[in-house]
């Protein structure tokens, strides 16, 4: 926690609204995409509608990544007119970001009076069940940096946005994760080969992929799935009262086989072709990231309209 995070969230949302049409200065909900996922802002009907670059925004954190435009755009969704602020690119704490800035987009939402926050991410698959391309409904999270301290409600509650000791038993809201299958079975997404689970998400820094080792472990403490994201700006909408729905598109699936024939022949029974093979299989890239993305990101944006659609009915 920033003391002046609430002081800078105001100054950040006074300029928002000052170039916003009535109509778009209060988003009902706040969509943040993750890599690749960012098409669902070109789904937004034109007129009203506002594009801002994170770049002209104050006390914006600046992104880094590939990827990852930086920008948000406001604008109304569906048939109903649902206002909504669709930010595609995030900043992430292994750029080098304090987890006030990691999480200051999520306060101005809080500040601008958004209800719902969806968050989706590109994640590594733990669960043998899951197939590249799948989708995954959040229903529960690892905080691991927390654990070791790194927790973005650290420092001086500020009351004006929630408790000191915020419970997270209940942050993926219940009743959104049922509209959530409801909205896939409508669409027909269910009739196909790319599937829909809920499963736990384990946040760990990054920048560096996890050793097999690391994730033969997170799976033994009960993750389905591995990223760098998400849990952050999840702990400060929960904190500020928000409802969070977040998905994880499986980009990769998370290698933990130790060796082909356990540790101890591998090393010396391998051919060169066969250890080459085996080194090569699962290893987790940037780009096998992005092209997964591409792919379902049609299927994802489908969900989330689907959803937005349902949830301006309630
Ligand atoms: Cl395999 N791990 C992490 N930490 N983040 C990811 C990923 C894996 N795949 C996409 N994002």
């Amino acid at each position: 926690t920033n003391p002046k995070t609430l002081e800078l969230a105001n100054e950040t949302v006074s300029y928002l609204k000052s170039q916003l049409p009535e109509t778009l200065q209060k988003p009902r909900v706040a969509i943040v995409c993750g890599s690749g996922l960012g098409g669902l802002a070109d789904t937004i009907e034109a007129e009203p509608k506002v594009e801002l670059s994170y770049s002209n925004i104050p006390n914006f954190p600046q992104s880094t990544v590939q990827g990852h435009a930086g920008k948000v755009v406001f604008g109304l969704m569906g048939e109903q007119k649902l206002p909504v602020a669709v930010f595609v690119g995030r900043a992430h704490f292994y750029e080098g970001h304090s987890m006030h800035l990691v999480t200051f987009a999520t306060r101005v939402c809080k500040v601008l009076g958004v209800e719902t926050m969806i968050v989706t991410n590109a994640a590594g698959g733990l669960n043998e069940s899951y197939a590249v391309g799948d989708i995954v409904c959040l229903n529960d999270h690892l905080n691991l940096p927390g654990f070791a301290g790194i927790n973005p409600l650290r420092g001086p509650n500020i009351d004006e946005f929630g408790v000191r000791f915020p419970p997270l038993s209940d942050a993926y809201d219940l009743e959104l994760r049922r509209l959530t299958h409801r909205a896939w079975k409508k669409l027909g997404l269910d009739q196909q080969k790319r599937r829909l689970h809920e499963g736990v998400y384990a946040y760990l820094v990054g920048p560096t992929y996890e050793t097999r080792a690391e994730c033969r472990m997170l799976r033994t403490m009960g993750a389905d799935l591995v990223g760098m994201s998400t849990v952050p700006e999840i702990v400060v909408a929960r904190h500020a009262g928000m409802r969070v729905l977040a998905f994880s598109l499986v980009t990769n699936c998370a290698v933990l086989e130790a060796g082909p024939k356990g540790y101890d022949e591998a090393i010396q029974a391998m051919s060169k072709e066969e250890l080459h093979d085996f080194l090569s299989k699962g290893k987790a890239n940037h780009q096998e990231v992005l092209d997964a993305g591409r792919e379902a990101a049609k299927d994802m944006q489908a969900l989330v309209k689907q959803i937005l659609c349902e949830y301006a009915e309630i």
